[in-house]
């Protein structure tokens, strides 16, 4: 599956790269504004903006589509796209964002009981009336979105729920009516699928738990027993509203994660129930009317964070990432996981907080912000190579000095500029680069992508290194002092042409300005603010 397959507008693949706003209040007018000018900043082509329940439904049964009707006129006026995000029964494992009609009528909408029988301030995915309450409103949001936007399509996509599960110190429901459900048998077409799916870590806790054909939730799957059915249960919940929901209008719809990692507590650590690596098998096999169920990845360290890609890049689930976080960290990881782990869309969140009370990008996050502008000269061309093998990442780990990169005929020798994050030594051969950028273009850690899309053509975009394009048969010469140099090496390939520029709204490629001389006798070096660089070499 590539990014063909899950986010289009007007027929065309669409790869949604943006930012989620700080959602916890409602919006007025101005802070939208502090949204717009952020995402402009960062060379967003989406937003992702919630849609509040208690706003849009004050009374039963009473809509107001006001504020969305606005907020979809004005992303219009920015040039912007649309994801909202549907915050209904949940947002961040409780009901903060149900209506006053909900909240004050625990006896009609019913809530998550604990072990000791208290009541949470989360919904039960047990109880009929929430589910009809919550797909009622949601069924009115498409009816609404699809009468005021189905031709021009800002609206791409909807992300049903927010970070669902339960957050409220039980890892399941303990009301009568999810009792007796829990005491019920585990519905046969998931043991088919447990049995069919050797190796999975659900498989491998129904085995540990004696892998027995027929039983209750319990007896196939002991101490996880109780996050599983949770999980079944709210993945279940979730595809009844988007189903109710597509009925009306067909757009990719997905659910967000709140990760966890081992050890960490159902209900306590992160909602039970949401699906964490854990339970996303229950959660494929349960929600069919999900098309991604998207993690949202706040790992700064890279290990942890390349699993959670690996972990959510499925075929049966294309890695979208709806929330990341503004640090330094990201601004790399990022292109780890567009390159190597195929993500079809990008977003971080809190998008304001990149600019100060000046309205200036904050020091702090002035690498993220770099990294986003240069992906989004070359969203044409990461739709077009996503999930080949043409398409590399260029990522300065710690202490990295170099990246080698096998390029078919030509071995690309990446060299970053800033040798020693700590120390900050630089790469002593990286020569003048060009006038404008000398000092400033060896401030942040390497990273980017490179992409080659002919046997002599490549692309690079990002910041902080130098590509050295070395020909193999050269390399595999006999040794001689005249190769040993990079200096004389990266003299001795012959561009046809290196070139700075962009991708324009049609994917053609746009010249801005040409190198070569000094400009290109040290190797190909690329900055955000150029764009992207394009490299043709001639014939040998
Ligand atoms: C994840 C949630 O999905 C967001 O709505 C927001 O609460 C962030 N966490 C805050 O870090």
């Amino acid at each position: 599956m590539s990014a063909r397959t899950i986010f289009s507008v007007n027929g065309q693949p669409f790869f949604p790269l943006g930012g989620q706003v700080h959602n916890s209040s409602a919006y007025t007018a101005s802070e939208l504004e502090t949204g717009w000018r952020a995402l402009e900043e960062i060379r967003a082509n989406t937003a992702e903006i919630p849609i509040y329940w208690d706003l849009i439904e004050p009374e039963e049964g009473r809509f107001d589509f006001s504020v969305l009707g606005k907020m979809i006129e004005s992303a219009r006026e920015h040039n912007l796209k649309l994801i909202l995000l549907w915050f209904g029964t949940w947002k961040n494992g409780t009901m903060k964002y149900t209506p006053s009609w909900v909240k004050n009528n625990p006896k009609k909408f019913k809530r998550v009981i604990t072990r000791e029988g208290v009541s949470t301030s989360v919904l039960s995915s047990h109880c009929d009336t929430n589910l009809e309450a919550d797909t009622k409103a949601f069924r009115a949001l498409m009816e609404y979105i699809k009468r005021v936007d189905e031709k021009e399509q800002t609206v791409i996509a909807l992300q049903v729920e927010n970070e669902p599960g339960i957050m409220g110190g039980a890892k399941r429901d303990y009301s009568e009516e999810s009792e007796k459900e829990f005491r019920n048998l585990v519905p046969e077409y998931l043991i088919r699928k447990v049995q069919e799916n050797s190796g999975s870590i659900i498989n491998n806790v129904w085995k540990e738990n004696g892998g027995k054909e027929k039983g209750s939730w319990e007896e196939l799957f002991g101490y996880d027993a109780e996050e599983f059915f949770t999980a079944w249960s709210i993945a279940r919940y979730i595809d009844r509203i988007a189903e109710g929901g597509k009925k009306i209008y067909d757009i990719p719809m997905y659910v967000n994660v709140w990760l966890a990692t081992e050890w960490d507590i159902p209900g306590a650590g992160y909602p039970s129930g949401g699906a964490v690596p854990k339970v996303l098998d229950i959660w494929k096999w349960t929600a069919k009317n999900i098309d991604l169920i998207a993690p949202d990845i706040y790992a700064r360290n890279q290990k942890s964070y390349y699993d959670f890609c690996n972990l959510y890049n499925r075929n049966d689930n294309p890695l979208f990432i709806p929330e990341s976080s503004i640090d330094e960290s990201n601004s790399l990881n990022m292109f780890r996981a567009i390159a190597d782990y195929n993500a079809v869309g990008f977003h971080i969140f809190g998008i304001e907080s990149i600019l100060d009370e000046n309205g200036s990008v904050k020091s702090s996050a002035r690498s993220v912000v770099n990294s986003f502008k240069s992906l989004s000269s070359a969203i044409p061309l990461i739709l077009r190579y996503q999930g080949t093998s043409n398409i590399h990442s260029v990522i300065q780990e710690e202490y990295a000095s170099e990246q080698r990169i096998n390029l078919g005929k030509y071995a690309g020798f990446v060299r970053f500029l800033q040798l020693d994050p700590y120390t900050h030594l630089i790469d002593p051969g990286a020569g003048p680069l060009d006038f404008h950028h000398r000092d400033q273009i060896r401030e942040e850690r390497g990273r980017g992508l490179l992409i080659q899309t002919g046997e002599r053509e490549f692309y690079l975009l990002g910041g902080g290194y130098r590509l050295l394009l070395y020909r193999k048969d050269m390399l595999r010469a006999p040794l001689s002092v005249f190769y040993s140099s990079d200096f004389i090496k990266s003299r001795s390939i012959d561009y046809l042409s290196v070139e700075e520029g962009f991708f324009d709204a049609d994917g053609n490629w746009i010249t801005a300005r040409k190198r070569s001389g000094d400009e290109s006798d040290y190797g190909v070096w690329v900055h955000p603010d150029v764009g992207v660089v394009r490299v043709v070499l001639s014939e040998e």
